[in-house]
């Protein structure tokens, strides 16, 4: 009897339980009922606590489309895993533990950045895991695209659509703020689908008159209204300049709920233009999986599948040039994939007009 435990932690996305189901269709369709597959509850907290299920086929079925995870998730902080917590718990060892309890042969992970170390540390540890890469945040090292992103790319360029129709009929400027942590590729993605005339990313920190004396040229020139796409990682010159410790001391004390509507004020004064703020949110991560997803999640799942079968241990399933290949582990852990901000998309933005503040 072959067991495999799957398991999704860190923030949630669309394509998690396609992906799930791909893995689980690969293992039955080649073990038959000689395999038995643990769902771990709520991520690295459900292997620490011991909570899992032994699940059965038909709870893959009718998933594809369904967002969220059917498995449920949790934040569990990787530089918190080793740390023994007041109930005296050794997080590690209880992972080990209850990995032994179910006899598992091995673990699927899906998750992003924080779960990958995780999953390295667990792969260090002895325990035989496979992951797979989900974020809506695309900042991954290793795989061209993780799942969940093009999804999130739909929902913000929808947003930014809906908002051109009223910023035009006021002639406002209107912000979208998107979520991608410290990464700026939905921003970036949904900011160029969307037509937004600024686009401020965490890798290229702004300066503030920069974006100003845009938003003035274009009403110099007839336009009304303008459009920013601006990251909430986004970061002004000045604060990526300042020495690490007094920079977090800044945006930590920053008097708005978040970047955008501290350049949305800074516009206001500077313009005198009427300027809103629209933060889509959790929303981007929320509903079904679009059809990209759908199709690289069910690959991922496969390909998965396919390493448990063939006792290769240890590695990702990334994208790379359109295919899936397995990526080890201890390469991915503790990268971030960022927007390089010599790439192409970048430049074919700022050849069409594109301000990215800088
Ligand atoms: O990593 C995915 C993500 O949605 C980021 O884009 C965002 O910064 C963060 O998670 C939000 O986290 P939470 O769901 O814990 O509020």
């Amino acid at each position: 009897m072959k067991r495999v435990g799957i398991l999704t932690s860190g923030g949630d996305c669309q394509g998690l339980n396609s992906a799930i189901r791909g893995i689980a269709k690969g293992l039955y369709e080649y073990y038959g009922k000689k395999v038995e597959i643990y769902g771990i509850i709520d991520g690295y907290r459900g292997l620490i606590n011991g909570e899992y299920r032994l699940m059965k086929p038909e709870d893959f079925s009718g998933i594809l489309t369904r967002g969220g995870t059917i498995l449920g998730t949790s934040r569990q902080p990787f530089k918190l895993m080793r740390v023994i917590d007041e109930s005296s718990v050794d997080k590690v060892a209880e992972m080990k533990k209850h990995y032994a309890e179910m006899k598992l042969d091995c673990l699927a992970i899906l998750g992003g950045n924080g779960t990958h170390k995780t999953a390295n540390m667990l792969s260090e540890e002895g325990l035989n895991v496979v992951t797979l890469p989900k974020t809506i945040d695309n900042d991954i090292w290793g795989t061209d695209v993780t799942f969940g992103f093009q999804s999130a790319v739909d929902i913000a360029t929808h947003v930014i659509d809906c908002i051109h129709t009223t910023a035009t009929s006021h002639g406002r400027v209107f912000i979208v703020e998107c979520m991608g942590h410290k990464a700026g590729w939905l921003t970036l993605h949904a900011g160029i689908a969307g037509g937004a005339d600024v686009i401020l990313i965490p890798e290229i920190p702004y300066d503030i008159n920069k974006v100003i004396d845009c938003i003035k040229a274009r009403t110099k020139s007839g336009k009304t209204f303008s459009i920013l796409a601006v990251a909430e990682g986004a970061i002004s010159k000045e604060i990526a300049e300042m020495p690490k410790k007094q920079k977090k001391e800044a945006i930590a004390n920053m008097m708005y709920p978040s970047i955008s509507y501290k350049i949305a004020h800074e516009i206001e004064e500077a313009t005198g233009q009427e300027t809103r703020v629209t933060v889509p949110g959790h929303f981007q991560r929320g509903g079904s999986p679009n059809a990209y997803d759908r199709f690289i999640t069910t690959q991922f799942g496969a390909a998965a599948a396919k390493l448990i079968i063939k006792e290769k241990y240890g590695f990702m399933t990334g994208m790379v040039n359109g295919k899936v290949v397995p990526v080890p582990l201890n390469e991915v852990a503790g990268k971030l994939k960022e927007v390089p901000t010599n790439c192409k998309i970048i430049k074919a933005a700022k050849d069409i007009g594109i301000s990215f503040g800088d």
